[in-house]
């Protein structure tokens, strides 16, 4: 068994492992039925349901008891030496106090209980939402553990248990009902077959069909973070003499996203590994086949964690769903930074029309040359989505169309609001004093804005709800933010656009916020800005610049941002006296981006298109964390007519994707177009047009493309950066680009695989991190041309210079109506 490089982990950003925060379910109903005693089953109380007759309805059923038992080495053997018998149809209610998902486990042992005799019993269980176990016929003298996963939106849970005959008795030994964590099903996975974004998870009941920790050993549910049990894998495989099992006695690392609850320790630090994965002739893959329903769709997780190798990008291999190949050359180190013995997985669908009653799940060596054949598996779960019987609701292509909602600006040019106000607040900062900021978005307390109403000028200003979704989205009172600034001071305004203002505020505790005021003769209604907030409010993510309130007061549309300290990442590219940042400051603003989008096109059930991706729009803070801002505005969702679509061009010129000029069609590849500008922006730090210069070099796309098509991308690299960036590092950055430059969207790839891309090439710079900070140390700002300047001053420019402006740097507006009508023109 190979050991570990730790020489290799490099970076260690957000991997800390929080070990003080075990999760403890807002809702946790364990039951012993049957039983008139409670029942304690390694620390966890299943109380005896005749404690709790008033939720068992009607609650005359028959307790009855087996003289049979189950060893004592299953999971709560005592639990099934009770049973709850019904013969007629019976409902137990439970209160639940937190919505979301939850697991649902029922433990059955068909037996002989006294004088009634269950052996052959068949029954149902349903949820007052969904049918549970369809006519259920559990396997005699053998106990079981059904487990759900629900999505629970209701204040209480019924689950009824009822006959499928005149002779049939329905049962149940224990229930579970516990919160899950929220994050642990995401709404979305990767279709197997054809590839493509399932979108709706959250909404599907899932039912556990195998969970298995591949390589190692039973994991029961006392050991398990979430009371999960989890299956040995060697009875799956379907030649075990492949594959051997690896295990890894150091410290499992978690990191963006996943944590101890995705899965335990232990199902990450063992694993099947290929067998003779150094005999490079050895071309086999390693199977795993499972018993399913056909018909019927599948969630699979796959859990990886290298372990085995012994540094970065030395293991790629192939994963099969069947016979679809769902990852080629998967080199998990691109997904945890390089970092070794970090948790990862993998979430697909197989939709019910490619399911058949064998499942067949292999790893296989990638012929990527080389490499050595290898490959591992540590973790499997197969969940069947929407449990039981029907066909599940998988979205048709159709409708998968539909549900991709267009963002556009309503107030125009909002960029540059954003970039002033960070520009201002970032330079007033500098002069005032260091006062803490917090770089996280604080809730507002209540307090912060009742307790001190003070005066008529706030006395019925304080309007707060924690309406639209759950905690966010707060409503702010006009008087509040006239506070907040100075009566909406025209000293300080900080942007100017077709919308209105943007104003610098701050608030009563010391927040400082951009304060963006729409123009009240705009002709947005107030409804379709209710609806925006709602969509915006949702969005929350890391390196998404946070909405933190609004107004809708006296028909005002304002909207409250977060600040960002350090401006864009523009003005730290050049046009500034912003010092220069390294490549590996690059890339990670690049990675934090490139974060943002994947979650704008992936996260949320309805993909949102960003449409104004550029340098302006991503903004730093005062760790250089990037996020993405000027996402959110858009016009109605789903129901949104293509007409609409068409004709309001929006973008940045120099940005957009030249498909959309072309077809007028809007996808998510015309953010990945725009996005490689960005990345192009980043190497040249150079704006992307600039018409003072000869004609071959104005448009920074097609510059850069010239001498990326040559492989002499090093020719135009910014020249204070040149002489750090490792070869490798720069050509996987400069594929990178191409393939998001590719002339048509089917060409270019997913923002998700342009992540990975920018992490490996970021990777590549790290392999060998010596002595190349001291090059970036000595980096001066070089000598801004005027017409930088020029750029700059437009930013914090009022409304009347802004056409002159454009001259000098078209990058910075987002397209009016007009200029757009002139692109049209010129397009064809
Ligand atoms: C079982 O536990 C519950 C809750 O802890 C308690 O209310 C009940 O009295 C106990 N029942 C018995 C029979 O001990
Ligand atoms: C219980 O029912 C099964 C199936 O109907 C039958 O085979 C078995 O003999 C029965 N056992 C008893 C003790 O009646
Ligand atoms: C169930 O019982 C009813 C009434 O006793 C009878 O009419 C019916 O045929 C029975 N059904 C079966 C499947 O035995
Ligand atoms: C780890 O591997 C060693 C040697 O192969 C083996 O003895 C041990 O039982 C394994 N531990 C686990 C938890 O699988
Ligand atoms: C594979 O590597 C192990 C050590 O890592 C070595 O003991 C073994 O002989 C190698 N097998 C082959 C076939 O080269
Ligand atoms: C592994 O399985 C896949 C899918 O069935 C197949 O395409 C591939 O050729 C296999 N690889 C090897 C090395 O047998
Ligand atoms: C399961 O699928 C059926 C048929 O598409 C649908 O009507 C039902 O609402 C789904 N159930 C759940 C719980 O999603």
């Amino acid at each position: 068994m190979k050991g570990i490089g730790v020489s290799c982990v490099i970076f260690l950003l957000i991997s800390i492992k929080c070990i003080h925060c075990a999760f403890t379910p807002a809702d946790n109903y364990l039951i012993d039925c049957g039983s008139s005693t409670n029942t304690t089953i390694n620390n966890r109380v299943f109380v005896a349901d005749v404690s709790l007759s008033s939720t068992l309805t009607p609650s005359s059923n028959n307790l009855v008891t087996t003289s049979s038992s189950v060893p004592a080495s299953y999971y709560g053997a005592a639990l099934y030496q009770n049973a709850r018998v019904f013969t007629v149809t019976s409902s137990y209610s439970f209160q639940i106090n937190a919505h979301g998902r939850h697991f649902i486990r029922l433990y059955f042992f068909p037996s002989i209980y006294g004088n009634f005799n269950l052996t052959s019993t068949t029954f149902t269980v349903s949820t007052q939402d969904a049918l549970l176990l369809d006519h259920f016929h559990p396997q005699a003298n053998s106990a079981v553990v059904e487990e759900f996963l629900v999505n629970i939106i209701s204040d209480t849970l019924i689950l009824t248990f009822a006959q499928t005959g005149n002779n049939s008795i329905a049962f149940v030994n224990a229930i579970e009902v516990v919160s899950a964590p929220d994050t642990l099903i995401a709404d979305t996975a990767t279709i197997v077959n054809p590839p493509g974004t399932y979108r709706g998870l959250s909404d599907q009941l899932l039912e556990t069909i195998y969970r298995v920790n591949m390589g190692g050993p039973q994991v029961s549910p006392n050991t398990d973070t979430l009371w999960r049990n989890w299956d040995t894998d060697q009875k799956f495989l379907l030649n075990s003499a492949l594959s051997r099992s690896v295990n890894f006695t150091g410290k499992i690392s978690y990191m963006d996203g996943t944590t101890e609850e995705t899965a335990p320790d232990i199902v990450y630090s063992t694993a099947t590994e290929l067998a003779a994965s150094n005999t490079s002739n050895a071309l086999f893959n390693v199977t795993w086949q499972f018993d399913v329903e056909a018909s019927s769709a599948y969630l699979i997780r796959f859990h990886f964690c290298d372990i085995v190798s012994l540094a970065a990008g030395n293991l790629y291999f192939n994963v099969y769903v069947n016979s679809w190949a769902v990852a080629s050359n998967l080199d998990l180190s691109s997904k945890t930074f390089g970092q070794l013995a970090t948790a990862v997985y993998m979430d697909y669908v197989l939709e019910a029309n490619d399911a058949s009653e064998k499942l067949g799940i292999s790893i296989g060596p990638s012929v990527v040359n080389g490499v050595l054949p290898d490959g591992i598996l540590n973790g499997l779960e197969i969940m069947k989505i929407n449990g039981s019987g029907g066909s599940p609701a998988t979205p048709s292509a159709g409708s998968k169309k539909n549900l991709v909602i267009i963002l556009a600006p309503i107030f125009g040019v909002t960029a540059v609001a954003i970039v002033a106000v960070a520009l201002c607040l970032a330079v007033r900062k500098r002069k005032l004093t260091t006062k803490q900021y917090s770089k996280s978005w604080v809730p507002f307390s209540i307090n912060g804005f009742t307790s001190h109403s003070t005066g008529s000028r706030t006395s019925n200003g304080t309007a707060f709800t924690l309406g639209l979704n759950g905690n966010f989205g707060y409503r702010l009172s006009f008087a509040i933010l006239q506070e907040a600034t100075n009566n909406f001071d025209e000293n300080w305004v900080i942007g100017v656009g077709g919308f209105g203002k943007v104003y610098k505020g701050e608030l009563r505790d010391d927040t400082k916020v951009a304060v963006k005021r729409g123009n009240p003769k705009s002709q947005q209604g107030i409804n379709e800005f209710h609806t925006e907030i709602e969509l915006l409010s949702r969005l929350r993510h890391r390196h998404l610049v946070s909405l933190i309130g609004y107004c809708d007061e006296k028909n005002e549309m304002i909207l409250v941002y977060e600040y960002m300290e350090k401006g864009t990442l523009k003005s730290h590219l050049y046009g500034s006296d912003m010092p220069s940042l390294n490549w590996q400051q690059r890339l990670e603003i690049c990675i934090g981006a490139a974060r943002g989008l994947h979650y704008l096109h992936t996260g949320q059930a309805k993909a949102i298109i960003h449409r104004d991706v550029k340098s302006a729009n991503i903004l730093l803070d005062e760790t250089l964390l990037a996020k993405v801002a000027d996402f959110g505005l858009s016009k109605t969702g789903p129901e949104l007519d293509q007409t609409h679509v068409s004709t309001a061009v929006k973008g940045s010129f120099g940005y957009l994707d030249p498909e959309y000029f072309r077809r007028q069609q809007l996808t998510e590849k015309s953010d990945v177009y725009s996005f490689g500008v960005v990345l192009l922006e980043v190497l040249c730090a150079r704006p992307v047009i600039d018409p003072t210069l000869p004609r071959e070099m104005v448009n920074l796309a097609e510059w850069g493309m010239k001498w990326q098509k040559r492989g002499e991308l090093e020719h135009i690299v910014d020249a204070r950066i040149a002489g750090s960036i490792r070869p490798e590092s720069l050509k996987k950055f400069g594929e990178t680009i191409e393939k998001c430059l590719a002339d048509s969207g089917i060409e270019r790839p997913s923002m998700g695989d342009v992540l990975w891309n920018l992490e490996y090439a970021l990777q590549l710079q790290d392999a060998d991190a010596g002595g190349i900070s001291e090059i970036n140390s000595i980096n001066r700002i070089t000598e801004l041309s005027p017409q930088l300047q020029n750029i700059n001053a437009f930013e914090s420019a009022p409304a009347g210079e802004a056409a002159t402006a454009l001259l000098n740097d078209l990058s910075d507006v987002s397209m009016s109506k007009v200029f757009s009508q002139l692109i049209k023109s010129e397009g064809r």
